[in-house]
C-alpha cells in the first residue's frame, strides 16, 4: 500500500469495544482486508479428478481398479475382451513383469489366429468416451512384445456399435517395454463412444497404461484437464486453490493417507490407491496439475497434507467422535515430516534442490511461490493429533517460517473438537486454522455476526469447507449474506471455500456441490454464481457504513451489505443481499470514499428462492449485468431473493479499462 493511504487508514483509527467475553477491536471507518478471502476447495469426491477434471478419457486405463476400491471391480472393470472377426486368443491379467514397481498389472494378450479384424480389447472410458468431430486425441500405450515377431496394433474410436470414427495403426515391435503413441482425429461428435486396441498378427504381448486424451485440455497441457470444467473453476476468479481434498487427503486409515509424492513424476510411475469415496485415484491429477492449475488461473496453491493421522471416520464410522483415527508410527513420523519440508522444497526450491529439481523436470523450473500449508483436515482433536501436528508444526515454522501453516479446528462450527482445536491452537499460535460448516440457510442468515465477536489476536480463519445444504436460490442468497460477513471481517477471516467444488452427475458422493457436470455439459449451480461474483468483485480494504437499508426499524437477518475497494483497479464494490420476500430500498452514502466513476456495473442474480440450475434448466438462475449511473450518495433497491453487486470503477477509471 502507499504510504498516503497507509496515513488515512491509521487516522481514522480502530475504536475498542469490550465484550463480555473479550475485548474486540473493531475498525470504525475502513480496514484492510484479506486479499486471499475467496477461493475454491477441489476434492476427488463424486468422480472430480478422475472421470472429471483431469481429462484422461480411459478409465483404469494401468488395470490398477481392485476390490478394495470398490465392490466388484477388478483390473478389467471398464475394459472388454473383443474378437468379433472370430478370431482366437486369450487375454489375462498379468504382474510377474510389470512396467515399474509401482504399476504392479498389465494385460497379456496372445493372438492365436487373428481372424478377419484381430483381436484385443475395448474400454467404455468413464460411462463413455465423449469425442467430438475434428478433433484430435492424444493416445498412448505401453507395450512389450513376448513373442518373436512385430503385433500390428490398430487403434480406433468407434460408437458403441463399431462404426469407426478415427483410427491409427503401430507396431509393437520391441522385447522391453516401450511407449507407443498416435494422434487420432475423429470424424463424428458422439458422447458415447469406446476405444478398441486390436492385435492384427499372430504371437504374444503385453499392454499397459492405455491412455487417451483431447489435445483441448485447459491452456492445452499434456496431461491436463478438461478445459470446460477447468475454464468454470477459472471463471470465478478464485484466489487461491484448496486441494486436493478433505477426508480424502486423511485418508480411510493409514495406508491411505495421500501421499504426495506417489503423484508427481511421469503417470506410469505414480502410486495409485483406493479413493475413500469409493473408487480409485489413479493420480494423474497429482501435485505438479495442481500447482500448475493454480498457477494458470492466478490463484494460490493451499496444499492440505495429513497431521499424521488418517480420517477418525476411516473403516465406514461416519460420526462425530468415532474411532477411526490412526497416528503415523513414531518411528515413520520424522520420515513423514521431512516429506511435507519435501513438499515445500519441491513447490519453492530452487532447480538445483532435490525436490526443485523434479519440478524442474516436470518442466517448471521457475517457484510455484507456496505461501499456505494446511496441515490437517478437520481430525478429531486426540493426544495422537496434537503431538504429530505440533511435529509438523514446529519442523515446518523452523526450516520455512515464511509459510503460513493453516491448522484444523474440528468439522463443525461448534462442539468438543472445535473448543479443543481452538484451545491447541492458541496455545502453539498457528497462524490461521480451518473451520468447517455444513448447515441450514437459516444458520447462514443468523450467524452473520460470528466473526464481529472472535477475538483479533488469535488465530486467524481459514472457513475451508461451508455450504448450506442445498442449491436453490435461497440457500445460495443465506451464503451470500454469510459471506458479507466475512467481507466485514476480512481482518480475521483471511480465506473462505464453498464445498464441494465438483460432482460428476453420475457418480455423486457429496449434495450439495458448487458445479455439477456430465461427459459433456458443465451445469454451474446458483450458488456458483454467488462465489463468482464475490471472488471476482473482492477487494482488500473494507468500508463499514456505506450502505443503509431504510425502512428498517432492527437489523434483520434477511438483509445484508458489504462495501470493499479493490486497490490494484481503485475499483469500489458494493454488495446488496436482500434473501426475504419484499424488495429493500437502501440508500447507499460514498463519501467516506475518493473519486468515483459516475458509471457502474449492476450484476444482479434474483428469482423465486426455490428456482435451481439443472441440467435441465442450466440457465434459469445467472446474473443480470447492466449499467447504473452512481453519485456520492444514491438510492437503490434491493429486488426482493436477490443478491446484487454493484461496482464503481475509480474517478479516473472508465469501465473497461
Ligand atoms: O466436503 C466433503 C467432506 O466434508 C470433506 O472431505 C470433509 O473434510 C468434510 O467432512
Amino acid at each position: 500500500m502507499k504510504k498516503t493511504g497507509l496515513l488515512i487508514l491509521l487516522a481514522l483509527s480502530s475504536i475498542v469495544i469490550t465484550s463480555s467475553a473479550q475485548t474486540i477491536k473493531k475498525a470504525s471507518v475502513a480496514k484492510h482486508i484479506s486479499p486471499d478471502l475467496f477461493g475454491v476447495f477441489f476434492e476427488d469426491l463424486s468422480y472430480a479428478a478422475d472421470g472429471g477434471l483431469y481429462a484422461e478419457l480411459i478409465q483404469n486405463r494401468s488395470f490398477e481398479y481392485t476390490p478394495a476400491d470398490k465392490k466388484g471391480w477388478n483390473p478389467l472393470t471398464a475394459w472388454e475382451y473383443i474378437n468379433d472377426g472370430f478370431g482366437y486368443g486369450e487375454l489375462s491379467v498379468e504382474s510377474s513383469e510389470p512396467l515399474n514397481a509401482n504399476n504392479p498389472h498389465y494385460i497379456k494378450l496372445t493372438i492365436t489366429d487373428e481372424g478377419q479384424k484381430g483381436i484385443g480389447l475395448t474400454n467404455s472410458g468413464f460411462d463413455g468416451i465423449s469425442v467430438k468431430a475434428g478433433e484430435r486425441y492424444n493416445f498412448s500405450l505401453f507395450a512389450h512384445l513376448i513373442s518373436a515377431d512385430p503385433i500390428p496394433l490398430n487403434i480406433s474410436l468407434r460408437s458403441k456399435k463399431g462404426e469407426i470414427y478415427g483410427e491409427v495403426n503401430l507396431s509393437a515391435d520391441v522385447k522391453n517395454w516401450k511407449r507407443y503413441a498416435a494422434v487420432i482425429t475423429v470424424n463424428q461428435t458422439d458422447a458415447d463412444a469406446r476405444l478398441v486396441v486390436l492385435a492384427k498378427g499372430k504371437g504374444t504381448l503385453a499392454i499397459d497404461v492405455i491412455s487417451l486424451f483431447p489435445q483441448k485440455t485447459f491452456k492445452n497441457r499434456p496431461n491436463g484437464l478438461r478445459a470446460d470444467l477447468a475454464q468454470a473453476i477459472a471463471d470465478i476468479k478464485p484466489h487461491f486453490l484448496r486441494f486436493p481434498g478433505g477426508c480424502l487427503t486423511h485418508g480411510d486409515g493409514i495406508q491411505n493417507i495421500y501421499r504426495w509424492k506417489n503423484t508427481i513424476g511421469p503417470v506410469e510411475q505414480r502410486v495409485e490407491q483406493r479413493n475413500i469415496w469409493n473408487y480409485h485415484q489413479s493420480m494423474g491429477l497429482g501435485y505438479f496439475e495442481y500447482f500448475q492449475f493454480c498457477e494458470d488461473i492466478g490463484a494460490k496453491p493451499l496444499p492440505v497434507l495429513a497431521a499424521g493421522v488418517s480420517c477418525q471416520n476411516s473403516g465406514g464410522t461416519w460420526r462425530i467422535g468415532s474411532t477411526g483415527q490412526k497416528g503415523i508410527p513414531m518411528a515413520e513420523m520424522q520420515s513423514y515430516v521431512q516429506d511435507i519440508l519435501d513438499l515445500i522444497e519441491y513447490a519453492n526450491g530452487p532447480a538445483t534442490s532435490t525436490w526443485g529439481a523434479k519440478r524442474a523436470a516436470a518442466g517448471h523450473p521457475a517457484s510455484f511461490h507456496l505461501q499456505y500449508v494446511g496441515i490437517g483436515n478437520e481430525d478429531k482433536q486426540t493426544d495422537a493429533f496434537r503431538e504429530r501436528f505440533k511435529m509438523i508444526y514446529d519442523a515446518v515454522k523452523a526450516k520455512h517460517p515464511e509459510i503460513t501453516v493453516v491448522g484444523t479446528v474440528g468439522p463443525a462450527p461448534a462442539g468438543e473438537d472445535y473448543d479443543l482445536g481452538w484451545k491447541f491452537a492458541n496455545q502453539l499460535s498457528v497462524p490461521v486454522v480451518d473451520e468447517h460448516y455444513y448447515e441450514k440457510p437459516e444458520w447462514f442468515l443468523n450467524n452473520n455476526s460470528r466473526y464481529d465477536r472472535y477475538d483479533r489476536s488469535k488465530s486467524k480463519v481459514y472457513v475451508g469447507e461451508y455450504a448450506s445444504k442445498g442449491n436453490t436460490l435461497a440457500n445460495a442468497l443465506a451464503e451470500a449474506a454469510y459471506m458479507t460477513s466475512l467481507e466485514r471481517n476480512g481482518d480475521v477471516v483471511k480465506m473462505a471455500s464453498y464445498a464441494p467444488l465438483l460432482a460428476n452427475q453420475n457418480h455423486v458422493s457429496w449434495n450439495p456441490d458448487l458445479i455439477y457436470f456430465t461427459n459433456t455439459e458443465v451445469t454451474p449451480t446458483v450458488n456458483y454464481y454467488v462465489q463468482q461474483l464475490f471472488s471476482a468483485n473482492a477487494g482488500d480494504t473494507y468500508y463499514p457504513g456505506i450502505v443503509k437499508f431504510l425502512n428498517q426499524a432492527k437489523p434483520d437477518s434477511v438483509l445484508a451489505a458489504s462495501c470493499v475497494k479493490d486497490s490494484k483497479t481503485g475499483d469500489v464494490i458494493i454488495k446488496i443481499v436482500n434473501a426475504g420476500n419484499t424488495a429493500s430500498s437502501t440508500k447507499i452514502n460514498l463519501a467516506a470514499i475518493g473519486k468515483i466513476s459516475p458509471k457502474a456495473t449492476l450484476a444482479v442474480l434474483t428469482g423465486k428462492p426455490g428456482d435451481k440450475n439443472t441440467a435441465q434448466r442450466a440457465q434459469q438462475v445467472l446474473p443480470a449485468n447492466s449499467e447504473l449511473a452512481v453519485t456520492k450518495s444514491f438510492n437503490y433497491n434491493a429486488p426482493a431473493y436477490s443478491l446484487s453487486v454493484i461496482r464503481i470503477p475509480s474517478g479516473g477509471r472508465k469501465m473497461n479499462d
